[in-house]
């Protein structure tokens, strides 16, 4: 599939099938997807800028490489993309945070919008939007809109598992933006839930149902 990128390191494989399964219980499940966001934010950056730096060593002066500050924004998509926020901002601390608070509705699965706050230098910075699960694609589409209505024009978007489904309707709609995830499963059922999945990811990670 062009533009996707399956993370199939050993580590991500056996911690999703940790969370994938049913007896896995919340606080495990939250600890996972923290981890496996840290994981993965070690491959999503793997192109970042690098700019220099001169420093003194102990033993005497050297350039060193850095990446420059002011470059890179993580933007979640609540609830789950919650999960994955800690993770990342572990390997990218100077990153800042912005949160889209996106419902699907349950009849129509139509993405609903009832939250946004982003950084207001987004336009300037690399985006990291994070999410789950990518299931019709409904609420990665309307958060990569309304991204690119604040001016976000370097964008990745970053799940722990996608459908068919919605893979190829986010790249219908955003083809130049590159998805990160650790699987992509089978299909999604008629409920609109991915199968085999995990279930409902914001539940699962905050208890509710
Ligand atoms: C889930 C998930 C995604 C969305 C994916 O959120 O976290 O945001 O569904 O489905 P889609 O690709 O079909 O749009 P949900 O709407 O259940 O909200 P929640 O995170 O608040 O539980
Ligand atoms: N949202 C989820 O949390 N899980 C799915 O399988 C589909 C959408």
């Amino acid at each position: 599939m062009n533009n996707v990128e399956v993370i199939s390191h050993p580590l991500i494989q056996h911690k999703l099938g940790l969370i994938r399964d049913k007896n896995t219980g919340v606080k495990e499940f939250r600890e996972l997807v923290e981890e496996i966001a840290t994981l993965m934010a070690y491959e999503v950056t793997r192109d970042l800028p690098l700019g220099e730096k001169k420093i003194e060593t102990p033993i005497g002066p050297t350039t060193v490489k850095m990446v420059p500050g002011k470059k890179v924004a993580i933007v979640a998509i609540l609830r789950a993309g919650l999960g994955m926020v800690e993770g990342m901002s572990k390997l990218i601390p100077i990153a800042k945070i912005g949160h889209i608070g996106l419902y699907r509705d349950p009849k129509t699965l139509h993405p609903v919008e009832y939250y946004c706050k982003l950084p207001g230098d987004i336009n300037e910075r690399e985006v990291i939007l994070v999410d789950p699960m990518l299931a019709t694609g409904g609420s990665a589409i309307m958060a990569v809109d309304l991204l690119k209505k604040e001016g976000a024009k370097n964008i990745k978007f970053v799940c722990l598992i996608a459908a068919p489904e919605g893979i190829e309707a986010f790249h219908e709609k955003h083809p130049e933006i590159k998805i990160y995830a650790a699987a992509i499963d089978e299909r999604l059922n008629s409920h609109g839930y991915i199968v085999p999945g995990l279930g409902d990811a914001g539940d699962r990670l905050f208890g509710t149902k």
